[in-house]
């Protein structure tokens, strides 16, 4: 009798309430027969995808992706989900990852878009950037989907800088086969372009019938070509200005200076 009444004080309530683990914090239920913690959907539910649980239901889980690199269970079948797509770092308090460099994505799902396109471009899916006329190299819209899963699977997965540029970029009348900003991650700039002075036959600008660099595409009729200071200068490709060479100046090099002629 006296022994029983002790052990009730020392375990005011009875097992199976999951008491030690504070009752679940809110965020499970108890199951009374193991006295352990059923926790919810992205508190540490059997089904979350996660390094590690908190079996008090106290810690966050992470969103999911298929996992950058990871063991193939066979011959065909790898990418298995993976918490943060194993590029981040699951925070337990806010159940947001903290992914690593060159990826982003609820989830580091995706990369790609290094330094934010340094401000000049818009980061864009490949699936996306298909379809985009001024998208290097110029080229045909066309599309780019089908099965993620399999041979489509980067599509929206892997995403590149589009360039921005103050003039209209294309294959088509008026526009010009380079963007004002160009590189991996929009960082160069072009200089002002110009018909070289010193060949008056021919109008270096006028890209009619040019196969644009890439080899896809070729100018329709007015298309324009971007010739940097006239081809009779240095571009600085970090301010986009021109430093021309003795005998031309002007802001794209197209005037000739008296001394020349
Ligand atoms: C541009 O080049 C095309 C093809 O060589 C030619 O037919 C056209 O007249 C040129 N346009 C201009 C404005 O020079």
């Amino acid at each position: 009798m006296r022994a029983s009444l002790v052990l009730l004080l020392l375990r005011p309530t009875r097992a199976g309430d999951c008491i030690d683990m504070n009752f679940c914090n809110g965020h499970g239920h108890c199951e009374p027969a193991t006295d352990t913690c059923d926790c919810y959907e992205g508190w540490g539910a059997k089904t979350d995808v996660a390094l590690y649980k908190l079996h008090d239901c106290s810690g966050r889980t992470c969103p999911s992706g298929p996992a950058w690199a990871d063991v193939a269970s066979d011959s065909k079948t790898a990418h298995a989900p993976a918490e943060c797509s194993g590029k981040g770092t699951c925070n337990k308090a806010t159940g947001t990852c903290k992914c690593v460099s060159g990826f982003s994505g609820d989830a580091c799902q995706r990369f790609g878009c290094l330094y934010d396109c340094s401000g000049h471009g818009q980061c864009v899916s490949m699936k996306k950037m298909a379809t985009m006329p001024n998208a290097l190299p110029l080229s045909k819209p066309a599309t780019y989907t089908g099965l993620e899963t399999t041979e489509r699977w980067d599509q929206d997965r892997i995403y590149g800088c589009v360039c921005d540029s103050s003039w209209p970029v294309g294959l088509g009348p008026g526009q010009r086969q380079e963007p004002e900003w160009f590189g991996p991650w929009c960082s160069l700039r072009h200089c002002p372009s110009g018909d070289d002075p010193y060949t008056t036959h021919v109008d270096e600008t006028n890209c009619t019938g040019v196969t644009a660099a890439g080899g896809y595409g070729v100018g329709e009729k007015g298309n324009l070509c971007q010739v940097d200071c006239a081809n009779r200068g240095k571009c600085d490709t970090e301010t986009g200005e021109c430093s021309c060479w003795t005998g031309s100046y002007g802001h794209d090099c197209t005037l000739l200076s008296a001394l020349a002629r």
